[in-house]
């Protein structure tokens, strides 16, 4: 008998960052101490007044237009120009349920093929698959911050003679929490080549050094931008995400919105709305005292961490830190992640997950396993965070970082 499913699609497996996440349930459900350092979702409340703008919005029932809100387009462009100086104007803009899908329709109807760099997200190659377009991979090193060099990725497109191609960028970068430092070369080799670069900006209010740095300030005509509200705001189950396409890439952005049109129709009305709050609305301080919880949890971590046994990339941006355990002992990454979760509990995702070879020892560390709400209110009456805050308010994460320590010390 046929199979029911197309083969390429039989080939995906369920995305390993909600398999691990199951995983962890389980052991819970067992009544066993579990440090959920696997899964990466904001810790943190939406900012209420957002909530409240939610809320008054409830009764929105009708169908927005598929290219979305007029007022949310209008208020994403500003928000880029002021942080790119570039000028994406709204009616370039898309709103999507969640970034994620804004990708999806890109492979969907783009003709050309892929480039992507070591490590990446979990659903970049996926969804190229679903799309049918080719991946390429580049390697990168820590030496180098875990981006590729312009050097690597010119070579890379020499290699792939004229093809029409895409390179997904993201910085700061799950997994490796690293933000892109040579955004200027990359943007001159793709220029060079009319490479489509596709930004996605999804973490980058996340930048601990407090600037948004994009590649399209250095080469707007041919980068798509994507980005939300999953992660800056914590508002990942809400799916509002958008997708900013340069004038030169229109015949793109026809497509994407016929795809829409045919598929989910519009985002939900209400989250919308709330969206152009998101927006508009002066965040400031919310977003400072997330920043500043974020990057002081992901110091402690990296401080506590590193060894000579566990080399890692100092954090810069997100929620992440993808730390090498260097040992003969285990064959893959999969197999020291379910050691490492058997022996201390800790859950992380192992590298080969974001497109490096299996033998390399790399996890990736998501440092969130706190109450983002409790920890955020107590930063109201404050502006520095110690060590014995973060042991208060983030047990979990000291706990699992000196369970983590001290197992890696008999490697
Ligand atoms: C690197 C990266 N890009 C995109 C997304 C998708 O975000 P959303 O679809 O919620 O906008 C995620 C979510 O985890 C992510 O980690």
């Amino acid at each position: 008998m046929q199979h029911l499913t197309k083969k390429s699609i039989l080939k995906l497996k369920q995305s390993s960052t909600l398999i691990i996440n199951e995983k962890c349930k389980e052991l819970l459900n067992q009544g066993k101490k579990v440090y959920q350092f696997g899964f990466g979702q904001s810790p943190f409340p939406v900012p209420e007044k957002i909530v409240t703008t939610l809320k008054k919005n409830a009764h929105r029932k009708e169908y927005l237009p598929i290219q979305g809100l007029s007022k949310l387009r209008e208020s994403i462009s500003k928000n880029l120009k002021n942080k790119t100086g570039i000028n994406y104007p709204k009616e370039n803009i898309v709103i999507t349920p969640g970034s994620k899908e804004a990708m999806l329709l890109l492979h969907v109807a783009f003709n050309g093929e892929i480039i992507l760099s070591a490590p990446s997200w979990v659903s970049y190659e996926p969804q190229a698959i679903i799309g049918r377009n080719k991946v390429h991979w580049i390697q990168t090193s820590r030496e180098n911050n875990w981006f590729p060099t312009a050097h690597q990725l010119e070579k890379k497109i020499k290699s792939l003679k004229k093809k029409n191609l895409i390179f997904i960028l993201n910085s700061p970068n799950n997994p490796s929490g690293t933000v892109c430092k040579n955004l200027k070369e990359l943007a001159a080799v793709a220029k060079k080549y009319n490479l489509i670069i596709l930004s996605d900006e999804i973490y980058t209010d996340l930048t601990f050094c407090n600037k948004y740095e994009s590649i399209s300030k250095f080469y707007p005509e041919r980068t798509f931008i994507s980005g939300g509200l999953s992660k800056w705001c914590g508002a990942g189950g809400w799916r509002v995400g958008f997708f900013a396409v340069p004038s030169s890439l229109s015949e793109l952005l026809e497509n994407i919105k016929t795809l829409a049109s045919e598929s989910y129709s519009t985002v939900n009305s209400p989250a919308q709305f709330a969206a152009v709050e998101a927006y508009e609305g002066d965040h400031e301080e919310y977003k400072a005292k997330t920043l500043n919880i974020l990057k002081s949890v992901g110091n402690y971590v990296y401080n506590n961490l590193k060894s000579n046994k566990v080399l890692i990339n100092s954090p810069q941006g997100a929620f992440y830190l993808m730390p090498e355990f260097l040992n003969k002992k285990y064959k893959t990454s999969t197999e020291l992640c379910e050691k490492i979760l058997d022996e201390t509990g800790v859950a992380m995702l192992p590298a080969s997950d974001f497109g490096f070879g299996p033998k390399r020892m790399l996890t990736r560390l998501c440092y969130i396993d706190f109450d983002g709400s409790e920890f955020l209110k107590a930063m109201l009456k404050r502006n520095t965070i110690n060590d014995r805050i973060i042991e208060k308010y983030a047990p979990n994460v000291v706990e699992g970082t000196r369970k983590l320590s001290n197992w890696a010390k008999n490697l």
